[in-house]
């Protein structure tokens, strides 16, 4: 090895991702001084409890539960204890002594994030964050970099490998929600407690790190729409698969122009997170497991699609060690940081605003006029019908009910919702079986 300057990195956290991290670091420690241009001296790793069983041999002389001392004289923090406090302390510590950050927190840059960016541009560091979307997939650089010279105008995400999993084995297994999410308990995916992933908290905070790198715009989490799985039946997965459909956790933002209302420019944004009908034949349909992908629609590079492990520790531990690299090399180069763009600092519309395509499923009377009359209603909601399908439960047995699947053409959500409303009030409406989005076609 060529001789380099050393760089201290001080480590926070050492569980499922900080150990590996901790790990590939002093295995590879010549192949990343190369990379990096520097020495990478490890000089110690944060825990909480120094007697907690790690998932790799770590030297116990490395483990500290004075964070503060670590991170003040190191020139590249590493944090990755997750949470909010005591993590946003320590990133504003580090940056203020002088140190470049490397995260995984999306929990934390999607609450705090223009305070951190801000507190970098101050001193001239910069923060790395490759790991908080979608684990190893490398997507922020991409967004960052290489998509710097074009206009992207759409991210269709599959974020969230907990509630991939579940939604994959509900459509291939017919398998129930309560089932798949104990397995998914058991074999580690989902947490205990599996609030976060189930009902969307996680998909939307790395949705709004997504779409404020993409839009230039900063996006606050409660800007982002968010709806869970919890919703999703086997009733509805199996009309998904017979009308040509699977149901995924979609993380969608989306640029939108040309529509009155939207800013100076004419433009705006939409971020949302919630289960959608995507057709089979989509490549975000052929994701399957816990894997993640992230569809990527730009103006001059049309359709890129991005695909792999959104989580497991040494996985995420290759996309922070990439930050870790970029980081030396900025450190030794100097100058000023990457630094965050929120230029166009676009407005995001209300969920109410979006336009896009329904699936609405009823149980209605099965007599005379009442097609005519669901379809009026849907007429006097503009709500224009793109395909509709009946059928009946048993024709010999004349149960007099029907069910009516309806594809709509595209609508606005606010006025989708209010006709929602008038069809389950309606006398020949027995039930609003279903009201899913289709995204991607
Ligand atoms: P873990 O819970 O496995 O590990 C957290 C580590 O931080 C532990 O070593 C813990 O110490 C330490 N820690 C927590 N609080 C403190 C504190 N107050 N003082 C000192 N040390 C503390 O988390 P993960 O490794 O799973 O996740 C780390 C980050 O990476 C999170 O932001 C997460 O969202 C993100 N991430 C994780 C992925 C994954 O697959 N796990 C994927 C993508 C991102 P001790 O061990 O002593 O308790
Ligand atoms: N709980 C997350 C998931 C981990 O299931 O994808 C990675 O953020």
């Amino acid at each position: 090895m060529i001789d380099h300057r050393r760089l201290r990195v001080a480590l926070l956290g050492a569980g499922a991702v900080g150990s590996q991290v901790a790990d590939l670091m002093r295995r590879h420690a010549d192949e990343l001084g190369d990379r990096a241009g520097a020495t990478l001296e490890l000089a110690g790793i944060a825990v909480r409890d120094l007697d907690a069983p790690r998932d790799a041999d770590l030297p116990r002389e490395l483990l500290t539960t004075d964070a503060e001392t670590l991170i003040v004289g190191s020139d590249i923090v590493i944090e990755l204890m997750g949470g909010i406090e005591p993590a946003r302390t320590h990133i504003l510590t580090a940056l203020n002594s002088g140190a470049d950050v490397v995260t995984a927190n999306k929990a934390l840059l999607a609450t705090h994030g223009p305070e951190i960016f801000d507190a970098a541009d101050q001193v001239g560091a910069s923060v790395y964050y490759e790991a908080a979307a979608a684990g190893a997939i490398p997507i922020i650089r991409p967004l960052r970099d290489s998509l710097a010279g074009d206009r992207v105008q759409r991210i269709m995400g599959i974020v969230n490998g907990t509630t991939n999993y579940i939604l994959d084995r509900m459509d291939a297994e017919g398998a129930e929600m309560a089932d798949v999410l104990a397995d998914a308990q058991r074999l580690g995916y989902a947490e205990a407690d599996p609030t976060a992933d189930v009902e969307g908290y996680d998909a939307a905070q790395k949705a709004a790190i997504l779409a404020s790198l993409a839009f230039h715009t900063t996006v606050p989490l409660q800007a982002v729409h968010r709806e869970g799985i919890t919703g999703v039946t086997k009733a509805m997965m199996d009309a998904a698969r017979h009308a040509g459909y699977v149901v995924k956790l979609l993380a969608v933002c989306e640029r939108l122009t040309g529509r009155t209302g939207l800013s100076p420019h004419g433009e705006a944004i939409s971020v949302r997170v919630y289960p959608a009908l995507i057709p089979r034949e989509h490549p975000l349909a052929g994701v399957h497991g816990v894997n993640n992908a992230v569809f990527v629609q730009a103006e001059a590079a049309g359709n890129l699609m991005f695909y792999g492990a959104g989580a497991g520790g040494v996985q995420t531990a290759s996309a922070v060690l990439g930050d870790v690299v970029s980081a030396a090399r900025r450190h030794i180069a100097g100058g000023a940081g990457v630094g965050e763009s929120t230029r166009a600092n676009l407005p995001v519309l209300d969920i109410g605003d979006v336009v896009t395509r329904y699936q609405i499923t009823l149980e209605v009377d099965d007599r005379p006029g009442v097609l005519a009359r669901v379809a009026g209603i849907l007429s006097d909601g503009r709500v224009s019908i793109a395909t509709l399908e009946q059928t009946v439960p048993d024709p010999a047995a004349d149960t007099g009910s029907a069910r009516l699947v309806i594809g709509t053409h595209r609508a606005v959500e606010r006025d989708l919702s209010e006709t929602v409303t008038r069809l389950a009030a309606d006398d020949v409406v027995e039930r609003v079986v279903s009201v899913l989005r289709v995204e991607g076609d």
